[in-house]
């Protein structure tokens, strides 16, 4: 087996890459490249060398397995762009497709980089906790200088041809590397170290302070200031010595764990790869309010022709204008351009009635979460959309498979639960009901990935994965507010790093979300008899609904607002002590910031391994994919379940016995889940845990 192939095209030797599916760098890569190259040292009479790749992309990327191996080492690979550099004959890149991370690496090791229109360039190892290994520190920022290669390795982010072309990291647009063009380009200077303002290695410093619990952005910090302040040789050990450390760190497993994570959620175990789908030419939303204008968003920048149907016109204008405002802004920020923007537009139109979906092949329904409103608007729905339509319904609480019985057809129903803003965030929970049809969840999860999604699959059950673990969340944050701690206080430990790191403490995430939609949900909950009848159960919430502490929209919540900054609220925290006094909750001088975070963590935890039993979700890999694209949970933790692991099944059972025990668990909340006791004591983990008991 090879995966690389040297062939002579006149005066100029080819080394063609062939990898499929994106050309990766594997083992028989690299020694295939190795042999090639010694190839062309020997083949005398050949001008230059052009590295080339079949199929839809030049090199994009290491394969990110090989990173776990413990033999494995980047210095064949780094020798071998050593020696391409010093090669007296020019070795050009072809570049196209996206061009990333070891594939980068490889082009700077040339002596020009030539690409085609679109084509687009990244180091992105920063999002795996790790930095470029092979040389990427130091050949970047001596070719474009501090400044942007700074930007470009700590931020991951893909710059675009004309970008590169501007910064000096390419140096011709062209389809091909022709003997002519080649032996009319004129080398590029590379500074013998790397150029720019000091404080650029000032602002990587100070970055790599606020991040001491992520490694990699110190180590950025250091071999950029290595790149230059060294020459070359030394400051390449500076980077294998960082990149050797940094490989088996804490923050780059678990986002290795999630990179994986996130392909494997998109795989739903007895649905094939290749399984039927369904076309999906055109989209309907119906109910263009926040959720609607954000799904019709998602759809339209993604090039796909919607339809936004409401009760009535005003309300249409008021969402285009809405998506207008959106578009100028994303245009503004340099996020899109005029000419997309406008693209996007036009797949946009608004109609008013259900009648204006009936060609649509997936409507979307986001009209109120209220059940008797979901339920009209399914029977119209199951009447009027054309027969094999998916008709999805983005509600966040209520049962999927009540809805899909009123439309008639629940082989057509499947949840699909965006987060809001919905363009923006990364999430998409997909709900299968109960008699969701294969093909429908194919079909779902193939335009979630079109979309830019990353999905996770639940069950219906409340809350289904994301909103029934923040449940429990919710429900420790707000006990602990009782027993006399701030919200301020609670939010802090979770926020803090040094715990957990979470971007926004339940307090403040519930705030900006509305309390009042928190609230109604558990309200609704606690009505139906499903939710927990106790008097002092998530009292806070619900009496902050019937006052009007809506949060952040409203001024106070939580916390008191002064525009979007968030100040303690005296009130609440009266309200907090009249409730307490009422519930009879004893006041503890004692709670701990080990308590808050315990707390906090630890019962979302138990209640996961709840949702795994149930079969709700597939894999614990899967809840980690929920938390950490929809709910802020670091990535650098992997999740609420690969950090459970990494503190230990084991004292975290302990600790949630120790929790019943001291309050005597009068509701139930602190009985461990049989399957995390059982891994507990079998030495397994529950974020590697399958619904087949396999770890995978
Ligand atoms: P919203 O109140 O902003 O918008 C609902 C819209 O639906 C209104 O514009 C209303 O005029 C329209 N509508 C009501 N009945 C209709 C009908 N029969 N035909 C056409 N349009 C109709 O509500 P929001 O926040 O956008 O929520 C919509 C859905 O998304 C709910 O099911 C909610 O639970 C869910 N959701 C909300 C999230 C949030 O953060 N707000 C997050 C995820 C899901």
């Amino acid at each position: 087996m090879t995966a690389t192939r040297y062939v002579r095209e006149g005066t100029l030797a080819v080394l063609e890459i062939d990898n499929p599916p994106v050309n990766a760098l594997s083992g028989l890569v690299i020694s295939g490249l190795i042999e090639g190259f010694d190839k062309f040292e020997r083949d005398e009479d050949a001008a230059a060398l052009v590295l080339r790749c079949r199929g839809r992309t030049f090199v994009a990327g290491g394969d990110i397995a090989m990173f776990d191996d413990p033999a494995f080492s980047p210095a064949p690979f780094n020798d071998l762009l050593n020696r391409i550099s010093a090669s007296p004959r020019r070795v050009v890149a072809e570049l196209f497709g996206t061009v990333l991370g070891g594939g980068l690496e490889l082009a700077l090791a040339c002596h020009f980089r030539i690409a085609c229109e679109n084509t687009r360039f990244a180091l992105p190892e920063i999002r795996l906790g790790l930095i470029p290994g092979s040389h990427g520190t130091q050949r970047l920022p001596r070719l474009v200088g501090l400044a942007e290669a700074g930007r470009m390795i700590s931020t991951g982010e893909m710059i675009d041809t004309g970008r590169a072309l501007e910064i000096g990291l390419i140096d011709l647009i062209a389809d091909s590397a022709d003997a002519v063009a080649i032996a009319t380009l004129s080398p590029r200077p590379v500074a013998a170290q790397a150029e720019g303002a000091p404080e650029v290695l000032r602002n990587l410093a100070d970055a790599a302070q606020l991040r001491i619990h992520e490694p990699a952005y110190q180590a950025i910090a250091e071999t950029l200031a290595a790149a230059a302040q060294l020459p070359f040789e030394k400051a390449a050990e500076v980077e294998a010595d960082w990149f050797r450390r940094l490989l088996p760190s804490a923050p780059a497993r678990a986002q290795r764990y999630l990179f994986f994570a996130e392909r494997r959620s998109a795989e739903v175990p007895g649905l094939s790869r290749g399984a039927a789908t369904r076309a999906v030419e055109r989209v309907g939303v119906l109910g263009a309010g926040m959720m609607g204008v954000g799904i019709a968003l998602s759809f339209a920048l993604a090039g796909l022709p919607v339809t936004l149907s409401e009760v009535e016109q005003s309300r249409i204008d008021a969402a285009l204008e809405r998506i207008e405002g959106t578009l100028a802004g994303m245009v503004r920020r340099g996020r899109l351009s005029e000419h997309a923007a406008q693209a996007c537009r036009n797949r946009i139109s608004g109609a008013v009635g259900i009648k204006a979906l009936s060609q649509a092949d997936l409507v979307i329904e986001a009209v109120f979460e209220d059940m008797a409103i979901k339920l009209d608007v399914a029977r119209e729905l199951g009447r009027t959309c054309k027969p094999g339509a998916i008709i999805a319904t983005n509600t966040s609480t209520l049962d999927v498979d009540v809805i899909a019985a009123a439309t008639g057809r629940p082989q057509d129903v499947v949840g699909t639960h965006f987060f809001s803003p919905a363009h923006v965030m990364r999430l998409l929970e997909v709900v299968r009901g109960r008699e969701t049809a294969a093909d429908v969840l194919s079909t779902v999860l193939g335009i979630a990935r079109r979309i830019g999604k990353t999905v996770a699959v639940s069950g219906v059950c409340y809350g289904f994965i994301g909103n029934r673990m923040a449940e429990v969340y919710m429900r420790e944050s707000e006990a602990m507010q009782l027993e006399g701690a701030s919200p301020e206080r609670i939010d802090g430990v979770i926020e803090d790093p040094a715990w957990l790191g979470m971007a926004m403490g339940p307090s403040r995430m519930l705030d900006m979300a509305g309390v009042d939609v928190g609230a109604r949900t558990v309200i609704e909950w606690i009505a139906s008899g499903e939710g927990p009848q106790e008097p002092a159960y998530r009292a806070l919430c619900r009496r902050m609904f019937e006052t009007g502490s809506h949060g952040q929209k409203a001024g106070y919540g939580y916390y008191r607002y002064e525009g979007r900054k968030a100040l303690s609220n005296p009130a609440h925290a009266a309200l907090a002590a009249e409730l307490a006094e009422l519930h009879g909750v004893v006041h503890r001088n004692d709670l701990t910031e080990r308590e808050i975070f315990e707390r906090l963590l630890y019962p979302m935890v138990n209640e996961a391994a709840h949702i795994l039993a149930e079969g709700i979700a597939a894999r614990g890999s899967d809840i980690d994919v929920v938390w950490t694209a929809g709910y802020g949970f670091p990535r650098w933790r992997g999740g609420p379940l690969f950090m459970a692991d990494e503190i230990g099944l084991p004292e975290i059972v302990a600790r949630l016995d120790h929790y019943a025990a001291r309050d005597g668990d009068p509701h139930g909340y602190w009985q461990v889940s049989p399957l995390l006791r059982s891994l507990a004591a079998q030495g397994g983990r529950i974020s590697s845990w399958t619904g087949k008991g396999e770890r995978e």
